[in-house]
């Protein structure tokens, strides 16, 4: 698929903006902090409904306006959709797809896929779990939309549940004969969050899981493609599960397609695992237990990436993280990765994302720079961004724009 048109209202630097895309390379060039990013953010956004740079929408939203508009033209095959997206400071986000009428935002999940590769991407490697946790639920929504309404509803279980932990600390550090009924419906209360949370917690961990497995050969062959095959390249999924954190984990059924022997698996070992960790936090008033506790754990040649990699090598990784998801999601025929059992394959046909390189290349020595632009030639689109023009590679030749603050020409 490719994106055919960006038009913007009141999006970061721009007041309006309105372009032309093309199939093939597209390259916004243009001195720092003309607006480069903030194009390709808008696209990123329209795909993922979130931006690589913030976790809120305030900072997207022109200062001084009230509300951003994102408009795309997205190609697939012979059929071509229109999202328009509306950010408002304060409220709900909404849609329209198709011109039709107005939708949650999150209807438009899976219409637009991109794969963006940024200098945050970093953090990947060197930063905190949640940025990687974050990485395989974007890229899980990515291949099925649907996950986006687990995903949220086991952050409001979990919200709700913490928010029982602490009230129950609470009303036990405070004692008395008065409070144990109350403490009494407090407990059984979360007995039940306690379900809901296996069964959230359970469908997620087991698409990680499976995700993780797809992913893992993806990873190894583009680390080592990106980076002069230097190190093995490894990665694995960590489960705050004291069952899975085992050297002899359980044998979990991994059946083709249908995976709900899995999830009941899971689930029950979350249970567990929850009524074991139940006294720690209530004495903690904190959910100790689930997929938000999990981790992916890079290793390069045997040691953890994180705190052992150097700047280059951790960058590379990055890297392959994000060709390695631009396979899997089948933005590389000649490389798919094994198309995982549990992808819906309908979505697969036509589908191939949109790759985006914000300012990569600056990054990388002339060779490095030269083997990426081989390897991101077969996307159907790639949308670049570089300050210097030289620092795009020749052989990603296509069409040009040239940013200036609050305005795009193309070249
Ligand atoms: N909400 C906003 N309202 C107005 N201006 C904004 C807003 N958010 C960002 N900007 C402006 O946008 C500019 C940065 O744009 P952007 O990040 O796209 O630059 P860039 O061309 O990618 O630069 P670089 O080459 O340094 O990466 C800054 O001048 C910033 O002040
Ligand atoms: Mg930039």
């Amino acid at each position: 698929m490719y994106v055919s048109h960006l038009s913007l209202l009141d999006f970061r630097s721009y007041a309006s903006a309105d372009l032309e895309l093309e199939p093939g390379v597209n390259a916004f060039v243009g001195r720092n902090g003309r607006g480069k990013t903030n194009l390709v953010e808008a696209i990123g956004y329209v795909a993922t409904l979130g931006s690589h740079r913030v976790a809120t929408d305030a900072p997207l939203i022109r200062s001084g306006a009230e509300r951003a508009v994102v408009r795309t033209r997205i190609v697939r095959g012979d059929r071509a959709s229109t999202i328009e997206l509306e950010i408002t400071q304060g409220k709900a986000n909404r849609a329209r797809i198709n011109r039709g009428q107005q939708v949650r935002a999150r209807d438009v999940l899976g219409i637009l896929r991109t794969v963006l590769f940024a200098p945050e991407d970093l953090a990947l490697v060197k930063g905190d779990p949640d940025g990687r946790r974050r990485f395989m639920d974007q890229l899980l929504v990515l291949m099925m939309p649907r996950v986006s309404a687990v995903l949220s509803d086991y952050e409001r279980v979990l919200r709700q549940r913490s928010a029982l932990l602490k009230s129950a600390r609470a009303s036990r550090r405070s004692g008395g004969s008065a409070r144990s009924e109350s403490a009494a419906a407090e407990l059984a209360t979360l007995d039940v969050w306690d379900a809901r949370l296996a069964e959230l917690g359970a469908e997620i961990l087991s698409l990680r899981l499976q995700l993780v497995a797809a992913l893992r050969p993806a990873v190894a062959a583009a680390y080592e493609q990106v980076s002069d095959a230097d190190g093995d390249a490894e990665i694995a999924y960590r489960a705050s599960l004291p069952a899975l954190e085992t050297g002899h984990p359980p044998e979990l059924s991994t059946g083709s397609g249908d995976n709900s022997t899995q999830v009941g698996q899971l689930r029950d070992l979350l249970l567990e695992a929850l009524t074991e960790a139940r006294p720690q936090e209530l004495e903690r008033g904190v959910s100790l237990v689930g997929p938000h506790r999990d981790d992916l754990v890079l290793t390069l040649g045997g040691l953890p990436a994180k705190g052992y990699a150097s700047h280059g090598e951790s960058w590379s990784f990055a890297l392959a993280l994000r060709l390695a998801s631009f396979r899997l999601l089948g933005g590389d025929p000649q490389n798919s990765a094994d198309s995982p059992a549990f992808w819906d394959p309908d979505l697969g046909t036509d589908a191939d994302p949109v790759l985006i390189l914000d300012d990569v290349f600056a990054e990388l020595d002339v060779r490095r720079r030269e083997r990426l632009a081989d390897l991101v030639l077969p996307a159907r689109q790639v949308l670049v961004t570089a300050a210097v023009p030289e620092d795009v590679p020749v052989v990603l030749d296509g069409v040009r724009f040239h940013v200036e603050p609050g305005t795009v020409t193309r070249d």
